[in-house]
């Protein structure tokens, strides 16, 4: 029987700018634990993103900065990259939207969509810029927000209030490019009526029904996700375009038509599917496998996502056929950063290459910090000073503490050999019977997408290992008693074993470390390896060490001149 595929995605990031910890705390961060977590489980997963290359975002940026939208995609897709794998997000595969094959299979895609009659053309009115001949993509006009009265709203959202906008909403609207008053001038795109598959949606949303199966349980979704997907499918769905009048993009694939291309929003998730083929070329594999049939496909995104990987993105899988549906899209609320809003253009962020820059070999800090104070249902606030208690109260104090103790003591007492475990005492089957139940436990929480809750199951696991420790006391009953000291390190080992694997999708250097440490190869979550007696251990290394005031006030100050 072949095995189950799991296919997950995280938002491609617009190669428009530097990452920062709310794009890890959205999409990456908790893909990547959900990754590592069934790679683990010893799954059949493949872990694709990569950059968006396209869309007014970067030839905006482009012109912002005189240099060609190329330059910039290519400077920040490595950049991009880079800071990825830097972090630990293990992707299979870190893809490029400019990439060929990503062009032609999104014009394959659509192609076939048009040829199965899903769209339809239609001719209307938009903003054109007679100074640069140019119709212009909604981010290309400002203008009065209508709701605020905010004055740089853009055609397609008032950053202000945060309505969505049209660019014909716009009160006295610009155009970006030269700042003239736009003209109304008559253009022909290919359009999704989505209304067409409001019934098939809503079934499917509010049921997890499709085609008469029952492919998901509603419950499993987060309530977030369902609230926009309810209020937009209520709210009626309309035509969209899906194409728009640019020259960075993907190419309307007709030679009769000219300075077209795919609205970004049809281009950038068919780049799960092309990296999923640039992969499977290299990897002797079947893209379709990923794709068809059984797959389990899961989407991580931040919010402002959802309605594109819940309803946009289905109804092109549905319309093209072949392909499977969501399972689930775990999107996570925001981030904000020290009580205000991330933002790239307001310059309010900690860029992920200057936290790798400023704490080095410190990885899995920024990881337990995003995680534990993961938006999952809410948004939620990144402090420095939570930052730090995090780091010195629970990972220096409770993980960090504990591990330090079992192989210190290990080390003095028998040179790193493991002792031997014998004449178990109630308290000691008691403890052994619940550190062995973490793994079900936490998979379980993961499973659910539940990433704090799980985390916080490991530092449980942890805290159980000092408390262990603590009422023993072994250093007290070495003289007294060395057989009983001897079992009691000894169950403290496999209880570090098991962090060991049971922290790693969330601290994987931090796991990687341990097992040096332990000096095991690492287990898997179902084949957790015991560590038996006169198994030869490594000395200790922290794992990791105290922040002090001193390196906050730094950030915090770093932080001060970016808001100027
Ligand atoms: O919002 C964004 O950053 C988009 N570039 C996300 C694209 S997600 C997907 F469809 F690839
Ligand atoms: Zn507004």
């Amino acid at each position: 029987m072949t095995k189950k595929k799991y296919t997950i995605t995280s938002a491609l990031p617009y190669a428009n700018g530097p990452l920062h910890i709310g794009h890890i705390a959205g999409a990456y961060l908790p893909a990547d634990i959900y990754v590592r977590y069934r790679k683990s489980k010893k799954d059949d997963v493949l872990f694709v993103c990569g950059s968006d290359e396209h869309g007014a975002a970067i030839t905006l940026r482009a012109k912002k900065d005189g240099l060609s939208p190329k330059d910039i995609v290519d400077t920040y897709h490595f950049l991009n990259e880079k800071s990825f794998a830097d972090i630990g997000i293990n992707f299979d595969i870190y893809h490029r939207t400019s990439d060929p094959l990503h062009h032609q299979t999104a014009q394959q895609f659509f192609k076939t969509l048009d040829q199965n009659g899903i769209f339809k053309k239609i001719i209307s009115n938009q903003f054109y810029d007679n100074k640069h001949q140019q119709f212009l993509a909604d981010r290309y006009i400002i203008g009065t927000c209508p709701k605020c009265c905010y004055e740089h709203a853009y055609g397609d959202q008032c950053e202000k209030c945060g309505s969505a906008l049209s660019p014909s909403d716009l009160i006295n609207p610009k155009s970006t490019l030269s700042g003239d008053t736009p003209v109304m001038k008559e253009t022909m795109h290919w359009y999704l009526p989505m209304q067409d598959h409001q019934n098939w949606l809503k079934d499917w949303i509010e049921k997890g029904v499709y085609k008469n199966k029952k492919l998901h349980d509603p419950k499993d979704w987060r309530h977030q996700v369902i609230g926009q997907c309810k209020s937009w499918i209520d709210g009626g769905l309309r035509e969209r375009a899906m194409t728009r009048d640019l020259n960075w993009g993907v190419k309307v694939p007709y030679n009769d038509v000219d300075g077209k291309v795919l609205y970004v929003w049809l281009d950038a998730p068919i780049g799960y599917i092309s990296a999923t083929k640039k992969w499977a070329n290299k990897n002797n594999k079947k893209w379709q496998d990923y794709w068809q049939n059984d797959a389990e496909l899961i989407h991580f995104i931040g919010k402002d996502n959802i309605v594109f990987h819940t309803i946009i993105f289905p109804i092109l899988l549905h319309a093209h056929g072949n392909y499977v549906l969501p399972k689930n899209v775990p999107a996570n609320e925001f981030l904000n950063l020290e009580g205000k809003k991330l933002s790239t253009s307001k310059n309010w962020a900690i860029w992920l290459h200057d936290y790798l820059k400023d704490f080095v070999d410190q990885q899995d800090v920024l990881r337990y910090v995003l995680c534990s104070t993961a938006p999952e249902s809410k948004d939620t606030d990144f402090t420095w000073a939570d930052f730090q208690a995090r780091n010195n109260n629970e990972l220096v104090a409770i993980f960090g503490n504990f591990i330090n103790r079992v192989v210190v003591l290990t080390n003095k007492y028998w040179d790193g050999y493991v002792p031997k475990k014998s004449n178990l005492t109630q308290y000691d089957e008691i403890v052994m019977a619940d550190f062995t139940k973490y793994a079900h436990r936490i998979g379980q929480l993961i499973e659910k997408y539940k990433f704090r809750e799980a985390l916080s199951e490991v530092m449980n696991l942890a805290r159980l290992g000092n408390k262990y420790l603590a009422d023993t006391e072994p250093w007290k009953l070495k003289k007294i008693d060395e057989v009983r000291t001897q079992t009691i390190l000894n169950i403290s080992l496999q209880i570090a074993s098991h962090l060991s694997v049971l922290s790693e999708p969330f601290l994987p250097f931090t796991s990687n470390k341990l097992c040096n440490m332990l000096n095991i190869e690492k287990g898997s979550w179902d084949n957790i390896k015991e560590l038996h007696h006169n198994h030869k251990i490594n000395s200790a290394s922290l794992l990791f060490s105290k922040i002090d005031d001193e390196v906050i006030n730094q950030q915090l100050s770093k932080l001060k001149l970016q808001d100027l």
